[in-house]
Formats: C-alpha cells, structure tokens, sequence
C-alpha cells in the first residue's frame, strides 16, 4: 500500500517463510525489537478523539478495585468512564488515520482480505482486559510503555463474564511469559488465551485478522440467492414410483445437496465470495458534487496523482483458475480487459497512481473506474 507518512518502520531479521511455516495459526511467538526505532503514530490523545465519534467502535474498560466495567463508545465522559485502572481500545484504526498504515506493511505477506484491521488501546499502568481467548489471529505490536504479556495453549477454559460486554477466563497457565517494550511484536494464533499486564502506560497495537466460518459463507451465498441470482428450484422429471412415501430416497438427498454444490461451485457465487471478501466496511465518503469521466481525463492527462483513500485495501483477481478478471474494493466489483491489466495492477497495489505508472496510455474503461473510485470515496487526490 502507498506509504504517504513520513515515519518509517525498519523490520531487518523478520523471515516471513519461516514465520509461516513454523507459528502462523500453529503457535504463537515473541519477537522481541521486530520494528527498530519505534515511533508510536498515534498517542492517547487521538485516540480519545477517535472515542468520541459516533461511528467509531471504541470502549473503556476498566478495573477499580476488582470490580469490573465497560463503557462502550462514543465516549463522552472520559473522567466517568476513565477509572483505576482503564484501557481505552479503538477498532479499524487504519480506517481514520494514514499515519497508522506503515505498521500494517511488514504484514503484506498475508493477504488482504484476510486483514480485518488495525485495533489500537491505551492502557495506564496497572491496567488489561484481563485473561482472554480471541477467535482471530493477531500481532501485538507494543509502542510506547511497557506490558508484561502471559499467553497460554488451548484448551477447556471457564469462561467468566466480570461485566455483561466483558468475556474472559478464568485464568490459565503461561507457555510465554514475557515483557515487552517499543517495537517488540507477539504473534497469537486463535485459541491461545492471553493476558496484557501494564507495567508503564503503553500503547499497543493489534493488528487483527478475520476467517469466515461457515454462517458467515452461508450468509454470502444467502444474499446472492436473495438478490434472485442463479436461485434455482429443485426438480425430478426422471421420478421413479415409490411403493412407501414415507420412505426417503438417498438420491434425493444427494439431488438436494448437489443443487447446493452446484450453485457453490458457480461463478455466481464466485463473485459474491470476492465481493464479501473485499468487504471492508469502509465508511462511503461520496464525493460532492461528483467528479466527471472529462475531468478526470483530463487531471490525469495533466499528471494529477491519485491514492487509495484511508484503509482502502483492494483485491484484484486476474482471470486464472476460474476466477474473474477484476478488481475488488469494499463489496464492489470493478471488471477490466488485458489492454488494461498494467493499470487495475497499479490500483490493485495501492500505489500512486499517475500517467507515468504504465507506458501505453489509459483505457476509457480505466478511466471510468477511476472515476467511479473517486466519487465513491474510495481514491483521492495526493496532497503533495
Ligand atoms: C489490549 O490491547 O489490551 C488488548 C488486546 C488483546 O488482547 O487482544
Ligand atoms: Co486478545
């Protein structure tokens, strides 16, 4: 993805083969000075800010003398909600704030679609949300402050709700035990409880993943249907006579799950996963009043650059193994033909994109998704 921000995050000894091969969804890892020179590009003060808008997921929790609770956003009242000891925890970071987005680089060997985002908290010394299981993976990366992490194997645990929107367990057995200061990142795979203690106030940063489960897949393959796309009805023109009506046939329970199969296996469906899988949640900033193909024709013509807006993170699919040729962002779908292949690359990447990315000039289908892109919110203009 394009890096606009002025920090840098130097990452030196981090091997991504092996990282896959030996922990990534198998066991977690510290990996102690991950980014060198950290620079936090955030600190608590825009995160109360970010806490404050009403479209913005964020919570409080917090711990005053074992008791227990959480203030869901948008938080209002910092000094009600702020008590003992307290973390304050903001999702989709990266959605709101383009700074964060060079934290997110040295994790481009996994895919984007299976990032969900970039979820920030500050803690003040003392605090945590206490011992937990997440269902997704994640890298703790530590900024400022220090924290003492506990993570434990899977396993049959308790769970305990100390607050109705708090879930936790009651406790495990540590298989890593460490502290952790700027820079330093922790891998945890699903399943594998843990625990953050704050030993200085501390930001830290979690980079969450995301993995469909099957109603989430069903769920895909529902609104499809819904939208009356290749919703086909059962039928048996080749029935034999049945001599007992109450007796059900094999066949016609493989017929029904065949009909299921069949429409998963179709390229209808196909474009619905791409579809869900690009699907970010970005919040539409239609642009007003809404740029014409001329003028983008134009601007690009007069060497304009343009860029992903924040948190965009598009797919692209190039037409192999069955999969279409498009490009993907937040739920939409953008189709393109070869001649123009160099060009959805460059959206694809995320890069500035400008009439000297690619040697043969721009198509008018390329310049009409760019349009749309654009009045949709989802490119802007670099600022230089
Ligand atoms: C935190 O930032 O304190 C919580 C992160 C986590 O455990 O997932
Ligand atoms: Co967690």
């Amino acid at each position: 993805m394009t890096n606009n921000s002025t920090a840098s995050y130097v990452v030196e000894t981090f091997d991504a083969e092996l990282f896959l091969k030996e922990y990534w969804q198998q066991k977690p890892v510290v990996l102690k000075n991950f980014f060198s020179q950290f620079e936090d590009p955030i600190d608590e003060n825009d995160l109360a800010g970010l806490a404050q808008e009403e479209d913005i997921d964020a919570r409080v929790v917090s711990n005053v003398n074992g008791r227990w609770s959480v203030t869901q956003g948008p938080i209002k009242r910092f000094e009600k909600a702020c008590k003992g000891c307290w973390t304050l925890l903001v999702q989709g970071v990266d959605k709101y704030v383009p700074d964060v987005a060079p934290l997110l680089y040295p994790f481009d060997f996994i895919p984007n679609w299976r990032l969900d985002d970039l979820m920030v908290s500050f803690a003040v010394r003392g605090a945590g949300v206490g011992a937990h299981i997440d269902q997704y993976d994640v890298f703790l990366i530590q900024g400022k402050g220090k924290r003492r992490w506990r993570v434990g194997a899977p396993g049959e645990y308790v769970e305990v709700f100390p607050h109705e929107k708090l879930r936790q367990i009651d406790g495990f057995q540590a298989v890593i035990d460490v502290e952790v200061e700027a820079g330093d990142v922790i891998y945890v795979p699903p399943g594998w409880p843990h625990e953050g203690q704050t030993l200085e106030d501390s930001l830290t940063y979690s980079v969450g993943y995301r993995a469909p489960d099957n109603l989430q897949l069903a769920e895909s393959l529902a609104m499809m249907l819904d939208r009356g796309i290749n919703n086909v009805r059962y039928t048996d023109p080749s029935r034999a006579s049945q001599a007992f009506p109450a007796h059900v046939n094999h066949l016609d329970v493989s017929a029904l799950k065949q009909q299921l199969i069949d429409v998963v296996n179709s390229d209808d469906f196909t474009l619905a996963l791409l579809e869900a899988m690009s699907e970010q949640g970005i919040p539409e900033y239609p642009l007003e009043p809404e740029i014409t193909l001329e003028q983008v024709a134009n601007e690009f013509a007069a060497g304009i650059s343009f860029i992903p807006a924040t948190g965009v993170r598009p797919l692209i699919s190039c037409g192999e193994s069955g999969l279409p040729q498009a490009l993907f962002v937040n739920g939409s779908q953008f189709n393109f033909q070869d001649e123009d292949r160099e060009w959805f690359e460059v959206l694809g990447k995320g890069s500035i994109l400008n009439a000297t990315c690619c040697e043969e000039a721009p198509s008018f289908a390329f310049l009409e998704t760019l349009t749309t892109l654009l009045n949709n919110g989802y490119w802007e203009w670099l600022e230089e």
